[in-house]
């Protein structure tokens, strides 16, 4: 196993210190209700130690994409009310439009050890995604230390996560982190082969940036979700209205030679579910038609792998010892896809 080479939360001395924690709560939501508390669950170990041991745990997440400031949709209100019902600790949720203010930082020194406060959703203010210093700076005003414990955020060089770490002394990773670090460390760098990758998800830009690495450790790679449309167009193929990073064209061009050059297998859809447009609401009905993935017409949009894709990923995931997965083949939040 991967030796974790950070400082832990273990390593931190927490008793009636204040400890802001970085999370991520950013949880799927449907008008306002919670729809899975899996990121909420995730982040337990690290809370209930820190609470145990008398900290004063100050929580901070972002919650979706807000562009413009303060907006009531991506409040981290119900996350902190799910939390109160996880945990044994006090746990009060200090709302602010700019995330930390006076009236936070009268909360924050009225806190006794063992309590918890949450913060509202760090990118009500701008210059969160930007890692801008004042707001840094007032995260770091209201902690003694800091803990990072926001695995699905850490490749984010935002306040919450880096820029605030220059402002306060004391920094550790938290439980979520380290399990992440160790077992996806592991599994990448010393994998039991085969060793197949998936990729999958909406989020292609970003995604699309580690492809490269990881073919030079995989035996296989799966593409399939929003980043296999991309490589579609790549190949020349049709892709329709389907999501495509043009930018990225070339760069896919050049990861299938990659894959080709050192004898990698690279597994792209070859049929794929497709509808008229993208279903709205997510959860809508909607009418799906099945083509092969060189087939798509001009005026559908590819949401899902085909049956003869997942019989294909299937094959080559059941011959794996080791398969690291990320991110779902289609638009799973859709009954019919
Ligand atoms: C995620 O859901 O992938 C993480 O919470 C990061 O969210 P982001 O892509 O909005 O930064």
């Amino acid at each position: 196993m991967a030796e974790l080479n950070k400082v832990s939360v273990d390593d931190l001395k927490v008793t009636g210190k204040r400890v802001l924690v970085r999370v991520d709560f950013n949880v799927p939501m449907k008008d306002g209700v919670i729809t899975n508390d899996n990121r909420i669950q995730a982040a337990l170990p690290t809370i209930n130690k820190l609470t145990s041991e008398g900290a004063k745990v100050i929580l901070c997440s972002h919650l979706g994409k807000p562009k413009n400031g303060p907006e009531e949709k991506f409040s981290l209100k119900a996350a902190a009310a799910r939390l109160g019902e996880l945990v044994s600790a006090k746990v009060t949720f200090v709302p602010s439009d700019v995330v930390v203010d006076d009236t936070v930082k009268a909360a924050v020194d009225k806190m006794q050890n063992g309590e918890i406060i949450v913060l509202e959703n760090t990118r009500f203010r701008k210059e969160e995604t930007k890692n801008i210093e004042s707001f840094s700076k007032d995260l770091a005003s209201i902690a003694d230390a800091f803990v990072m414990d926001a695995f699905g955020s850490a490749h984010r060089a935002h306040c919450s996560t880096v820029g605030v770490t220059e402002f306060v002394k004391e920094t550790a990773v938290g439980y979520l982190m380290q399990k992440e670090i160790k077992f996806l460390g592991n599994a990448v760098e010393n994998p039991v082969r085969p060793f197949v990758a998936i990729l999958g998800g909406a989020k292609v830009a970003d995604k699309l940036n580690v492809i490269s690495n990881l073919l030079e450790k995989c035996d296989t790679l799966i593409i399939g979700g929003g980043m296999a449309y991309t490589f579609l167009k790549a190949q020349g193929y049709e892709v329709g209205t389907s999501l495509v990073d043009d930018t990225k064209i070339d760069y896919c061009k050049e990861m299938l030679e990659k894959a080709k050059a050192n004898g990698k297998t690279l597994l792209l859809p070859v049929d794929t579910v497709t509808a008229a447009e993208f279903p709205n609401p997510i959860d809508a009905e909607i009418e799906v038609v099945t083509y092969d993935s060189n087939k798509i017409p001009a005026d559908r949009m590819g949401l899902d792998i085909g049956e003869k894709t997942q019989a294909l990923f299937a094959d080559a995931v059941k011959t794996a010892k080791t398969v690291v997965w990320n991110g779902p083949m289609g638009v799973f939040e859709n009954p019919v896809l």
